[in-house]
């Protein structure tokens, strides 16, 4: 018989939604907004990478480091990791709720590859909903190429942008891929200006039945 290890976290007590796009598609740009909102507990898998990249003792620092320079998935052992951990905390700080009186995650840039996805989910909670923005790369570029401008990311010049692309479409969308096939996904088009981006994915989500909360 084969074991059956429960996740950390249960669906009835928290709602997962994963929010996926190309880089420079407005992930973190719309999560500022849903979690004015909606109540979320907003998770960057990139943010908490980069932040364990530089934390004094981390043993991964180097390998993250690398990783992201070349715009490469990092082993995804480390990320849910963080990502689980993170979890925890924040409820342990008693985080808003919906109406259900779930709190609400939203994860940003996460799953980019289909292990992480698999594990996660088996692991950690398994997901409610994944939001996609869907955004052509030339308007992507020249939105990260701008950001590179202030950002000091290592990974947002001209050629870390172009390995970040392949990686998006050869292991990042056939996670949104899985996810359209289980009927979890809500793809917006993520052109034109954020408050335009932002309508769309209000009206999307309503359609799976996730509405604002009342401040
Ligand atoms: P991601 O987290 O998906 O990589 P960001 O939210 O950081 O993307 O957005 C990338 C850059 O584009 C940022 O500098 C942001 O201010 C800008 N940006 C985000 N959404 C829009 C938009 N709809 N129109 C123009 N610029 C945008
Ligand atoms: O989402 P963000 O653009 O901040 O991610 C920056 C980099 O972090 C990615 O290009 C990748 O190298 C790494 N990353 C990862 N796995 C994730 C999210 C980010 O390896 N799930
Ligand atoms: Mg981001």
């Amino acid at each position: 018989m084969s074991e059956t290890k429960q996740p950390r976290f249960s669906p009835q007590d928290i709602t997962v939604v994963f929010l996926l796009g190309g880089p420079g598609s407005g992930k973190g740009t719309q999560s500022n907004n849903l979690v004015r909102d909606y109540a979320f507990t907003h998770l960057s898998a990139g943010d908490l990478l980069r932040a364990e990249q530089v934390r004094e003792g981390s043993q991964y620092g180097d390998l993250i480091r690398s990783y992201i320079k070349e715009g490469k998935i990092v082993p995804m052992e480390i990320t849910v990791a963080l990502l689980s951990n993170a979890m925890a905390e924040a409820l342990a700080n008693k985080p808003k709720t919906g109406k259900d009186g779930k709190a609400r995650f939203l994860i940003d840039g996460f799953p980019r590859k289909l292990d992480q996805a698999v594990f996660f989910e088996q692991t950690v909670c398994p997901s409610e909903m994944t939001l996609f923005l869907n955004c052509p790369e030339e308007v992507m570029e020249k939105r990260l190429l701008k950001r590179g401008e202030t950002s000091g990311r290592d990974d947002d010049n001209a050629e870390s942008i172009r390995k970040r692309f392949r990686v998006f479409v050869e292991t990042s969308m056939p996670v949104v891929t899985a996810f359209e096939e289980q009927h979890k996904v809500v793809s917006v088009e993520a052109t034109g200006g954020v408050d335009e981006v932002y309508q769309r994915i209000k009206e999307g989500v309503a359609h799976k039945g996730l509405l604002p909360v009342d401040n």
